[in-house]
């Protein structure tokens, strides 16, 4: 079992580890229903492309159980009568809020489509067994976000030179994933393997996932890390102290064009500049073959109280006009190579992908 938990299934339903309070309190939130899990995510309870995307899945089966509750003999499993289409519209619903919470992360409609998809197919069973089947799917499918990230953390790792320092950005850890993590899961990896490295997290301005997840999370296993604010990655680069940048991502369009935590752009041009390996951890489940570039990908646009305001502190001008994108957009040129579960491609672009995943 993974040491860091964002996301608990059992018994008493879903909890999620309340990462706004990290790195100060670890409080656990239950989730009564699907319009809880809903708010969490879009408050940031839980973050991380894949973390939201295991959420959600486990939305939908709190929103299944709640429709089998009300269907008559929902509950049963044995010979109940059919899943009336009401039980079907109910979950289509679900999924149209759970999508809508925020928009940039693709694993957030990977995972709520797989849960439509398996619901489709038990049609004419009963409402209690469609509901246990999806609870096996969304188990399902926490179970393999670990496993993928575990072969990217060991694919990845073989990349790493020993006595290496490795810059990060925001937070890809086990916090944002069901655990072990992408970018951090090479670097686990690697250190695991005895090659001594070092890590350098960015603070991540300005919901600080670096300075209060990446830094608890490494700290926690004993991985040497220093926490640097964003503006002095540069200055680290220009004097050799980073060897490589590993980050995750939220969507990779189709040309291999990567959203990412804002501030990720600014770190590949520096990388290039510098000639320092940029490299994206990613599972498949985070490509979007549907979009073909990086124009295409919407980017959130959080509460502009996360730039002015620190808690409830004014940290400027009372009033003043802010920018929040919550991603940027590296292009697919800047990026060294695609860490997947799949294996590693060097200097992607549209054909190598479509190549390389199989895609024609
Ligand atoms: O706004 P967040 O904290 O959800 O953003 C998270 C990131 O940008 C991560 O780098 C990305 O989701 C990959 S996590 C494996």
């Amino acid at each position: 079992m993974p040491e860091v938990r964002p996301i608990v299934w059992d018994d008493e339903g879903l909890q999620l580890l309340d990462q706004r309070l990290l790195p100060d309190r670890e409080v656990y939130i239950p989730c009564k229903n699907v319009e809880d899990v809903a708010k969490y995510i879009k408050e940031m309870v839980v973050r991380g492309a894949p973390a939201i995307g295991v959420s959600a899945a486990f939305g939908m089966v709190l929103a299944a159980g709640k429709l089998a509750g009300n269907c008559p003999n929902g509950q049963g499993n044995g010979s109940g009568s059919a899943a009336p289409p009401g039980f079907f519209e109910g979950l289509r619903d679900a999924a149209v809020l759970l999508k809508g919470t925020r928009p940039t992360a693709v694993n957030l409609n990977w995972a709520v489509e797989r849960i439509l998809k398996k619901a489709d197919s038990l049609k004419g069973e009963n409402p209690g067994k469609i509901h246990k089947e999806l609870a096996l799917e969304a188990v399902k499918i926490y179970e393999e976000d670990i496993e993928v990230n575990e072969q990217i953390g060991r694919l990845g790792a073989g990349l790493i030179g020993k006595g290496s320092t490795i810059l990060t950005h925001c937070n890809a850890g086990a916090l944002a994933t069901a655990g072990y993590g992408t970018a951090l899961g090479v670097i686990r990896s690697a250190f695991a393997q005895g090659k001594d490295i070092r890590v350098f997290a960015d603070e991540t301005r300005p919901f600080l996932q670096g300075s209060r997840l990446t830094v608890w999370e490494l700290q926690k296993e004993g991985i040497p890390v220093t926490l640097i604010v964003d503006s002095a990655a540069g200055y680290y680069m220009s004097r050799k102290h980073i060897h490589y940048v590993i980050v995750g991502a939220d969507r990779v369009a189709a040309n291999g064009d990567t959203a990412n935590k804002i501030g990720t752009y600014s770190l590949a041009v520096l990388a290039r500049e510098n000639n320092i390996p940029f490299y994206v951890a990613v599972p498949f489940s985070t490509f979007d073959f549907s979009i073909k570039s990086g124009e295409d990908i919407v980017v959130e646009e959080r509460d502009h109280r996360e730039v002015t305001h620190l808690n409830n502190t004014l940290l400027t001008v009372p009033g003043i006009p802010a920018g929040n994108p919550a991603f940027d957009i590296t292009p697919a040129a800047l990026v060294s190579a695609f860490i997947t579960e799949l294996g590693v491609l060097h200097k992607p672009n549209r054909a190598k992908l479509a190549e390389f995943f199989r895609l024609e």
